[in-house]
């Protein structure tokens, strides 16, 4: 992967950004996203925005040598503090971090936001709480994608702040859109978690562990709402 060529997770996050975005790839790592959104014509400006060094310092070398130093500014930040009023930034996104990551990304940075912007948002693991957070902060969700690539699922999540929004418990866990698709990469997805969460519960009960039986309580919800889901 680079600037040229994403990842097909990348790729896929990228055809969700519209086209003359104000773009905040937060925890943009070698900043591969925006230089190639840039280069492709799609993005008006961007801000990277990296936390540790060394990545920061990745990230400001893709943009020198794609002489984008004009379009694209890099900035060493925690989180949304990357993002400075006049940036007008009209869309963020915050990808390969855990949900909960991104979860505390969104709302450690609420003053940076202006509601206006799309989110674009890419968790590994931890949907169902950050999908919570975009439920609690009035975002509905837009489109939904699963995507399997080197043998892990990827969710992407696209939300705009619209207004309350209801989803129930299995909306927020399944993804309401996915939920109503239903399509292949999804029931795979559910059959694989099913078998490890079954797997997770016979474990518990055959070791006799001190699970806490609120989390056994958990586990066992999952799995009858994942019975449920592929009946
Ligand atoms: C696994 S990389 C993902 C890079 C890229 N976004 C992608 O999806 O390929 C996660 C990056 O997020 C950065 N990161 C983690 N927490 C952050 C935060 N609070 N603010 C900014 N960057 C953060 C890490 O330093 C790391 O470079």
């Amino acid at each position: 992967m680079n600037q040229h060529t994403l990842s097909m997770r990348l790729e896929r996050v990228a055809a969700h950004i519209p086209a003359d975005a104000h773009l905040a790839d937060i925890g943009s790592d070698h900043a591969y996203l925006p230089v190639a959104l840039m280069r492709r014509g799609v993005i008006a400006a961007a801000v990277a925005g990296e936390v540790a060094l060394t990545p920061f310092l990745s990230a400001k070398r893709t943009v020198r040598d794609n002489s984008l130093e004009q379009r694209i500014t890099v900035r060493q930040a925690s989180g949304l503090a990357a993002i400075e009023p006049s940036d007008g930034i009209t869309a963020i996104s915050i990808c390969g971090m855990g949900g909960e990551t991104i979860r505390d990304i969104l709302d450690n940075g609420k003053a940076h936001l202006s509601g206006r912007e799309r989110l674009i948002l890419q968790p590994n693991g931890g949907e169902q709480p950050l999908r919570q957070w975009l439920m609690e902060n009035d975002y509905c969700i837009l489109y939904e994608e699963l995507l399997r690539e080197n043998r892990f699922d990827y969710e992407i999540i696209v939300a705009e702040r619209t207004g309350p929004v209801t989803y129930t418990g299995e909306e927020l866990y399944f993804g309401p859109l996915q939920m109503q698709a239903r399509n292949p990469e999804f029931l795979h997805k559910w059959q694989r978690m099913l078998r490890q969460k079954q797997k997770n519960l016979n474990n518990i009960a055959r070791a006799q562990q001190a699970v806490p039986e609120a989390k056994v309580q958990d586990i066992a919800q999952q799995v009858r709402w994942i019975t449920e889901l592929l009946a």
